[in-house]
């Protein structure tokens, strides 16, 4: 068996509001074996960044882990003190955020920021720590190392910012890296280059990478296997390749419709999927997607499909499953 890096199950996470509680992470297992990439797609607010948060012990209130088990390189994650977290935060695990400006102090220059995040984990001198941190970056391809150790955030391009964080998160040599919509702000070119990086690293070093997005031709390129998530809940898993041939969900091929629309002349664009993503407070009484759905029977109305095998590695939560 592979040796697992990241192992959630049965993860549930949600907010405790003044209207009741919001489920948004339902019932998720996930499993990463080491070196692989894992994908997480889905359309905004279906939980992906909560599962991240939850990973990284980063839920802020009101939100809150409510059930299950996350284990990191074998060891459970669920119930540890903030105190614990902080020293497995960008030590054994470490994430990188859409907008690096917000993670980012703007008055402190770039290298400073990443040696102070090394000596936070390792015991290493100041020079040690310096030299590793222009060696960091020459590995995520920032020319002119010296002279970029000295920048400030805003003096940076976007390209450049991300592969700052990339190179931050990664100075500890982390077990896994969380990557949340790394390139939701680039354009598509820098979007390539970044994410070529990432898979590099992730061959060269052995890391193991969750990667989110709601863009399935991000994911479905860089990933060994992907999980399709709705309204708090997985509603199809497979490796990339199967996702690709013989994806089965309604949902899936609406996502896919839509990445091989933009590349469509307009005219000959698929209808993207209609409506939006229900309320979490108000989850229809059958299938979530079923509102949306143009296959849709009486008994998706009515009852909640679960998540089923169809092939060794292939789940999928819908009824009509097997034959999309
Ligand atoms: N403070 C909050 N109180 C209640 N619900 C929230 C709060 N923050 C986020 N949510 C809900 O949690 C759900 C999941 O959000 P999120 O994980 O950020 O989605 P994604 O990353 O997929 O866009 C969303 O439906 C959102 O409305
Ligand atoms: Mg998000």
């Amino acid at each position: 068996m592979d040796e697992l890096t990241l192992k959630i199950e049965h993860l549930c996470s949600g907010f405790f509001t003044e209207r009741g509680y919001v489920p948004a992470v339902d019932d998720v297992s996930l499993e990463i074996p080491k070196g692989k990439i894992v994908g997480i797609v889905g359309e905004s607010g279906c939980g992906k960044s909560m599962i991240a948060r939850s990973v990284m012990g980063l839920l802020k209130y009101p939100g809150r882990i409510t059930g299950g088990s996350i284990q990191l390189a074998g060891k459970e994650l669920v119930g540890l003190k903030d105190r614990q977290m902080q020293a497995i935060r960008g030590c054994d695990m470490a994430m990188i955020f859409q907008e690096p400006m917000t993670s980012l102090n703007p008055v402190q220059p770039v290298g400073k920021q990443m040696r102070e995040a090394l000596l936070l984990h390792k015991s290493v001198d100041k020079k040690a720590a310096r030299d590793e941190v222009l060696r960091m970056m020459e590995q995520v391809g920032i020319s002119e190392p010296e002279k970029r150790y000295v920048s400030y955030p805003h003096q940076l391009s976007g390209g450049l910012r991300q592969r700052i964080m990339i190179a931050m998160a990664m100075i500890c040599k982390p077990k896994l890296l969380i990557a949340d919509e790394p390139t939701t702000a680039l354009d598509v070119t820098i979007e390539a280059q970044i994410l070529q990086l990432i898979r590099n690293l992730s061959r060269q070093t052995g890391m193991s990478v969750l990667i989110i997005s709601h863009n399935l031709g991000v994911i479905a390129e860089m990933c060994d296997s992907v999980y399709v998530m709705y309204a708090g809940k997985i509603v199809e898993q497979a490796d990339a390749l199967t996702l690709f041939d013989q994806r089965s969900h309604p949902y899936t091929s609406g996502l896919m419709a839509s990445v091989i629309d933009l590349e469509a002349p307009v005219a000959e664009r698929l209808p993207a999927i209609g409506g939006v993503v229900p309320n979490l407070l108000h989850l229809p009484a059958g299938c979530a997607f079923a509102p949306r759905c143009s296959r849709a029977s009486e008994r998706c109305k009515t009852e909640r499909p679960e998540l089923r095998e169809l092939a060794p590695g292939h789940l999928c939560r819908c009824f009509e499953g097997g034959n999309a």
